[in-house]
């Protein structure tokens, strides 16, 4: 009876040690791959153009929230996109590449499900050329294989119409900023 005491016990100072131990590895391997929660592209002006600003993509509540603040614009609706490439070294802007698209979906409005994942929709200027969008995106991720990383932002001349294919007609490339990496914002006090 002695003996199989023992035993149990030695069995269960065992699978303690054991359960510690993966449990350890596991935040082992968390911390080594720290996750991205926010990025931020800064926009230049392409040739004859005078469009500058600021777009940061944060992680809120497992979702991307876009803010972003333009100057320089003609009054009204701007197409507003990232394009495959984090490529700004063209003059014109085309070296950035058409919309980001990994899922081989056709051109459309943000809301959509089936739309490009670049497709950001429009961003509206007022009278001072001035433009500011903030809103929760559903589809944006900085994680995995359709991360937004490293692509590019651009604004357009013309309004995006949300359906002409595969560009939405929007004209021009005014601006375009590669998607980096950003510092995290402080933690809400
Ligand atoms: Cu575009
Ligand atoms: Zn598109």
């Amino acid at each position: 009876m002695r003996a199989l005491n023992y035993l149990a016990s030695v069995i269960v100072v065992a699978s303690v040690l054991l359960t510690s131990a993966s449990t350890a590895q596991i935040k082992h391997e968390e911390k080594s791959k720290p996750s991205i929660t926010k990025a931020i592209a800064v926009l230049h002006p392409t040739k004859g153009s005078d469009v500058h600003g600021v777009v940061t993509f944060e992680v809120v509540e497992m979702r991307v929230r876009v803010v972003a603040d333009l100057t320089g614009l003609a009054p009204g609706k701007h197409g507003f996109h990232i394009h495959e490439l984090g490529d700004c070294s063209s003059s014109d802007g085309t070296a950035a590449g058409g919309h980001f698209n990994p899922t081989g979906m056709p051109h459309s409005m943000p809301s959509s499900d089936k739309r490009h994942i670049g497709d950001l929709g429009n961003i509206e200027a007022d009278k001072d050329g001035k433009a500011h969008l903030d809103y929760v995106d559903h589809m944006l991720t900085l994680e995995d294989v359709n991360s937004i990383i490293g692509r590019s932002v651009i604004v357009h001349e013309k309004e995006d119409d949300l359906k002409t294919q595969p560009t939405g007609a929007a004209g021009a490339r005014l601006a375009c900023g590669v998607i980096g990496v950003a510092k995290p914002a402080a933690p809400e006090k």
